[in-house]
């Protein structure tokens, strides 16, 4: 199989426990007296936390999504506060390094039946794809374990280059442990309708009502105008958040709710463990909390923890959670 290759790459050393998890604040919420489970807001480094979660979640996770750093090299801002910086002196090698090490990990701890969403762009989504298909495989039958989908994010946001294409779109990455797992196109797609919208031919019953159809390798189907549509991997009816936006909250490179809520609908079911090791403004233990899941969610940031917490302290209703931290061991 075809491999990717950079320096340093055979040097690779398994990541150590250097720490454990200190729980220092906690938050009650809405449970019962005998769910004793408890959502996490983790302060740490990827691998530390990582690491550290391997004990009690090692095959274990149902759903991940990441958004790490992009490698734009640039310093994001919180405000007037270093965010975070993403800057590598143009050194892909090590990139490659820290994202390979990060995957390897969340291998890891996704359950056998867990899918993995990786948010990247154009700058180092197609390593990332090679990284993806050596550990979960390349699938390219279509019909088993590993890469199920690369999504195409479109947006219309930021300013236009005379020199090449607009650059209008993200990259996530959508991988499978196995060919087990779980995916829901049915809540989040929308009714076929009554507008034509490609080559199938409309027919119109006695009553009324619609039906697409089109024959193909000798058998005709048929679809009501009701009947949902799983949603294609290009998406382009989610806006990137404005500067007025009201979800906005100020942090660096956040993402909105309705990206959160397609992946977190499409691929778990209520009560599943989500997690983000990358979570800045945490709107995927928000998301998660919101749709009924369990959630972890970690950044290195503080300015991030404080966002995230604040977050989840003004939701209407919400689950008890911890805030904890690395502490050596
Ligand atoms: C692209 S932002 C994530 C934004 C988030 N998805 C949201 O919607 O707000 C990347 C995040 O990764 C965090 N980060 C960067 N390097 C990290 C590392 N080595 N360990 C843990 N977090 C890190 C940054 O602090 C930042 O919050």
């Amino acid at each position: 199989m075809a491999e990717l290759h950079w320096q340093g790459k055979e040097q690779v050393q398994p990541e150590r426990i250097s720490g454990h998890l200190h729980t220092r604040e906690t938050y009650n919420g809405e449970a019962s007296t005998e769910d004793t489970w408890q959502n996490r807001l983790i302060q740490g480094e990827r691998a530390d936390v990582l690491m550290a979660l391997q004990a009690e979640f090692t095959g274990r996770l149902d759903l991940i999504y990441i958004d790490p750093p992009f490698m734009t090299e640039r310093n994001f801002m919180s405000g007037s506060q270093l965010a975070y910086s993403d800057k590598w002196q143009g050194d892909l090698d090590t990139y490659l390094q820290w994202l390979a090490g990060t995957l390897r990990l969340l291998h890891t701890l996704l359950a056998e039946d867990g899918s993995l969403y990786v948010h990247l762009d154009w700058r180092v989504s197609h390593y990332a794809r090679v990284i993806l298909d050596a550990l979960f495989g390349a699938n390219l039958q279509g019909r088993g374990s590993g890469f199920q989908n690369e999504i195409i994010w479109h947006y219309q946001s930021g300013g236009r280059t005379t020199r090449r294409y607009a650059r209008k779109h993200d990259t996530i990455l959508f991988y499978t442990k196995s060919a087990r797992y779980c995916f829901h196109g049915e809540r989040i797609g929308e009714k076929r309708g009554a507008q034509k919208r490609n080559h199938m031919r409309k027919e119109t019953a006695e009553d009324g009502s619609v039906y697409w159809s089109i024959a193909s390798n000798g058998r005709t189907y048929r679809y009501s105008e009701e009947s949902i549509m799983t949603p294609a991997d290009v998406w382009s009816d989610i806006s990137h958040l404005h500067q007025r936006d009201p979800e906005r909250s100020g942090y660096a490179t956040q993402k909105p709710e309705a990206l959160l809520s397609r992946i977190i609908l499409a691929s778990s079911e209520p009560g599943d463990l989500v997690l983000d090791c990358f979570s800045g403004s945490g709107v995927t233990p928000a998301v998660a909390e919101t749709l009924g899941r369990r959630w972890l969610a970690s950044d290195q940031c503080n300015l991030a923890i404080a966002a995230t917490r604040a977050r989840l302290l003004a939701l209407p209703a919400r689950k008890p959670f911890i805030v904890q931290e690395i502490k050596d061991t």
